[in-house]
């Protein structure tokens, strides 16, 4: 009897133990690829972190320590964090409000058809913030810290007036403040781990005190002047200033490569000698099919809708996104250059935005799929060698008898006339000429990504056409 009586008392006792053990200061709210490498990153730091998201699924495979995407890295980092009790997934904020201190608000922030920033998950943690304090109001002192892409603005007139509304006052019961994050996808873990900065914006020192005193776990001791202290509004346009100058750089090489094509020019060498100038750098100067991803699209057009609806022109943007969409169609114009595209059959090498991710938003093949449909194409055969890709895409572009999907390069590339390549995949730039000879007629190669080595094409009847260079000597001033 007296055993049995002591064992409920044992099982508080213990639940006890492992929730003080779980005692936070962090939370994230958002568990996308932001909040999720940001959990891990805090974890293998040794501190703790309390994952919020709204959809379920991906809170049962994070307490699973299983990683709901495709990131290097991240799964080992994520299955280490929930195995040593750092990373505690939660569907409920308001389970986990009370135990901690500073909120990094890492939701999606999409854009609209007509590219303007659609805040409805912001105001929607805003809404949940507020509705905690109402129900905990001796909580204690908050700090909300803004991680997502947000036009100016959003963090002091959107999200804490919202905040306020549960009669809290900011700067006095709360702190508000606005970190924006840089991490690439494909190197998101790294990224974090070994900042290039931290840029932590405020609307008050102790609310960037508490803020730094979380991200300072990213920055060795020698590493302190790389950590910017900022306004709120600062630290939102230091994000798409960033976005939108890699963003230019990519739609001027492009737009160069396109003069190196018309002059008889190899861009790469363009390039390279470009980025020797200490004031260019070589980064962000490769040519090709144009910049997706779920950011520099978004990113950039939000920013240029925020300034035309403020009166603006902002003519730079507007060139920059109109160069990338061409340099999209740019890429079947080149197979069309050499090739009737009525009746062809097409092998397409890449679907994921950039090499090392499945991640297919924005990706070019979402324009080149369609386009080489509409030319009138016989087959177009898709590989990618991500299989997360290749399901994204089947969900929008769903397989027919003209449209079909492969496990491996050689069952996409056996019979067709043409190939694309589109993503810089190893895998594709270990390709040999060899591997094409299954390719149907007098086969072309459109190598928008400039990977493959044209004199290893030489004696090959492939007939290789890379993006950015050509051989023609047409061009007289
Ligand atoms: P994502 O779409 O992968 O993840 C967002 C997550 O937020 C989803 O899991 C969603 O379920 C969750 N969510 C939505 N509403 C919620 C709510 N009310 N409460 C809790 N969770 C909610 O987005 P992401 O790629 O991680 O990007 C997040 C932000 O960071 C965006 O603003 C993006 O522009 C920015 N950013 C992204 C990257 C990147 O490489 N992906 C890099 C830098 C900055
Ligand atoms: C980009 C930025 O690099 C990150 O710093 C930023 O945090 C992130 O956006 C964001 O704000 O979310 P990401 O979209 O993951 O990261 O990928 P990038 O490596 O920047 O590539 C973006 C696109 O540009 C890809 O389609 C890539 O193929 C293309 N690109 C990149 C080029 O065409 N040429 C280049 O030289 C570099």
């Amino acid at each position: 009897m007296k055993v049995d009586s002591d064992v409920p008392h044992r099982i508080v006792f213990l639940y006890r133990c492992s929730l003080n053990d779980a005692m936070t200061s962090t939370c994230i709210i958002g568990a996308g690829y932001v909040g999720l490498t940001y959990a891990a990153g805090l974890a293998s730091k040794n501190l703790k972190v309390n994952l919020v998201d709204v959809n379920t699924a991906t809170i049962a495979c994070i307490n699973k320590g299983t990683c709901p995407i495709d990131e290097p890295g991240l799964e080992k980092a994520l299955k280490d964090g929930v195995k040593r009790g750092l990373i505690h997934g939660h569907a409920i904020l308001d389970l986990v409000f009370a135990e901690s201190d500073v909120f990094f608000v890492c939701v999606g922030t999409y854009c609209d058809d007509a590219g303007n920033i659609n805040l409805a998950q912001v105001r929607s943690v805003a809404q949940a913030i507020r509705d905690c304090f109402k129900m905990h109001p001796d909580a204690g002192y908050k700090v909300i810290c803004v991680k997502s892409t947000v036009i100016c603005g959003t963090t002091d007139s959107v999200l804490l007036p919202v905040i306020e509304e549960s009669g809290m006052k900011a700067g006095k019961d709360f702190g508000v403040a606005m970190s924006p994050e840089f991490l690439k996808e494909g190197s998101a873990l790294d990224d974090i781990l070994n900042p290039d900065k931290i840029v932590v914006g405020g609307i008050d020192q102790r609310s960037i005190d508490a803020v730094k005193n979380v991200l300072k776990a990213f920055l060795k001791d020698s590493d302190q002047h790389k950590l910017i202290e900022t306004d709120v509004r600062t630290a939102e346009l230091i994000k798409y200033a960033q976005n939108s100058f890699l963003a230019t750089k990519i739609s001027f090489i492009n737009e160069m490569a396109r003069f190196a094509e018309l002059f008889g020019v190899n861009i790469s060498m363009v390039a390279k000698a470009m980025g020797m100038d200490s004031r260019i750098s070589p980064k962000f100067l490769n040519a090709g099919p144009g910049f997706g991803g779920s950011c520099f699209p978004k990113d950039v057009k939000a920013l240029y809708s925020a300034g035309k609806k403020a009166g603006l022109d902002p003519l730079l943007l507007k060139a920059v996104l109109d160069v990338n969409e061409r340099q999209k169609r740019h890429v079947l114009e080149l197979l069309q250059q050499h090739r009737q595209v009525k009746g062809l059959a097409v092998a397409v090498l890449g679907l994921a935005f950039k090499a090392n991710t499945g991640d297919t938003r924005e990706s070019v093949c979402r324009a080149v799929i369609p386009g080489l449909l509409a030319l009138g194409a016989s087959r177009v055969k898709v590989h990618d060698p991500s299989a997360f890709a290749r399901e994204e895409v089947k969900k929008d572009f769903p397989p027919d008898e003209r449209l079909t999907y492969h496990d491996t390069i050689a069952e996409a590339i056996k019979g067709s006339g043409a190939c694309i390549i589109l993503t810089e995949w190893d895998e594709y730039k270990r390709l040999k000429f060899s591997e094409f000879t299954t390719m149907a007629g007098n086969p072309c190669i459109v190598d928008s990504r400039r990977i493959l080595d044209r004199k290893a094409f030489e004696k090959s009847k492939v007939q290789l056409v890379i993006l950015g260079e050509s051989e023609s000597r047409d061009f007289k001033p």
